[in-house]
């Protein structure tokens, strides 16, 4: 089992350091290689994505991900952004299907700004396309637009497309992930508007013949932010297109307390991934030691279930991540009274005290 270790910048380095540590304490034999990636390798080899880190998450079964990007590097070409690595990897490495899952655990119903009856046991899988839909189509641009409302002004416009296969292969992810659960899917659309996402919702119909065990239900997607609010334990998996699943992810992750508890995971048809917390390199706190190391642990062990076929480990990750929040330990983003408040490395430490313990 061979993992590329990418930490990357800001507070990558410190959070990837612990879920290493955690790694190691499983004596798994993993094998494990780091390189750099963003604003780090641009530094060094003056491009975010060189060809040698490129290499070696290719022919890793995982890559384990930090973070990339610091405000330094914003007035840079845009090729050169660190964030471009990440779209780098994700189009070589063909990572189709981003797994966003938005657990509130008990013991930080107080954390999140909603109210705890809401959020109290929430577990529920977002799974986002990642190649296609609105962000990629084309033809986009600009130009002097011959009718429409505004005929002769000039007018930019992007092109929504999915193709069938794309929406099959997702769509058996999603009710493949739903088998593991609560057996329920739900497809989130335009159907009513957009005839890319009527073609979505027929598409993943079909599918769903084929899963007769998981319960298929549509949603258009201003009903899905609406209900993500109001009643978000109502959702197993939901299923949706690149763009529906980038905003929707981000107004779930504000269900669970911090960004800094959720992990995620990009995976490709032979089930090779990318695993990163689902924030970014935070260069307001990197440095000082304080940042949560639990979204990059939790990462770890969805690597560990979904490329590396190692479910006990990933329990036994889980599990210590719940009893060290029960013992009352918190890193300041998740911190309120009556906890303790820990460092990075301190956090890390009682995740592998609580895995040596079992
Ligand atoms: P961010 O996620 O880095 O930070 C947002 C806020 O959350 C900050 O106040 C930060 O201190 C806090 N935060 C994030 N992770 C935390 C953790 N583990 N523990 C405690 N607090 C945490 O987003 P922001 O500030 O918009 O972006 C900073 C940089 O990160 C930018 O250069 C951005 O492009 C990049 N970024 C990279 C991503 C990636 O590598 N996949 C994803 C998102 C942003
Ligand atoms: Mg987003």
């Amino acid at each position: 089992m061979k993992i590329a270790v990418l930490p990357g910048d800001g507070i990558g380095t410190e959070i990837v350091a612990e879920a290493i540590r955690v790694l190691n304490v499983l004596d798994l034999n993993f094998e494990m290689e780091t390189a750099l990636v963003g604003g780090a390798a641009y530094e060094a080899h003056g491009h975010p994505l060189p060809e040698a880190t490129l290499k070696l998450a290719k022919e890793a079964d995982a890559v384990l991900f930090g973070a990339v990007g610091d405000w330094k590097y914003d007035k840079l070409e845009r090729q050169f952004r660190p964030e471009q690595a990440i779209l780098g990897l994700r189009k070589n490495l063909g990572l189709f299907a981003n797994f966003r899952p938005a657990i509130c655990y008990e013991q930080l119903v107080g954390a999140s700004s909603l109210k705890p009856e809401l959020v109290a046991g929430l577990d529920i899988l977002i799974v986002r396309e990642l190649t296609g839909d609105i962000y990629f189509g084309q033809p986009r641009g600009r130009r002097t637009a011959v009718d429409g409302h505004f005929p002769g002004a000039e007018e930019a416009f992007d092109t929504m497309r999915y193709s069938r296969p794309e929406i099959e292969r997702i769509a058996h992810v999603a009710f493949q992930a739903a088998r593991k659960r609560d057996k329920r899917v739900t497809s989130v659309d335009k159907a009513n508007v957009l005839e890319t996402f009527q073609f979505w919702k027929d598409v993943v119909t079909e599918v769903g013949k084929e899963y007769p065990d998981v319960a298929l239900d549509h949603m258009y997607v201003d009903n899905a932010a609406m209900q993500l609010v109001k009643a978000p334990k109502k959702f197993d998996v939901i299923v949706t297109g690149n763009m529906f699943g980038d905003i929707l992810s981000d107004a779930a992750a504000m269900l669970t307390g911090s960004i800094g508890m959720l992990p995620s995971a990009s995976l490709n048809a032979s089930n090779q991934g990318l695993y990163e917390p689902s924030h970014g390199s935070a260069p307001d706190i990197a440095g000082k030691g304080i940042a949560n190391p639990l979204a990059t642990i939790l990462s770890a062990a969805m690597m560990l279930r979904f490329s590396l076929n190692q479910t006990e480990a990933a329990d036994r990750i889980e599990s210590a991540v719940k009893q060290v929040l029960a013992s009352g330990l918190r890193t300041s983003d998740i911190w309120s009274a009556g906890t303790t408040k820990v460092s990075t490395i301190e956090m890390g430490d009682a995740v592998v005290a609580a895995i040596t313990k079992t």
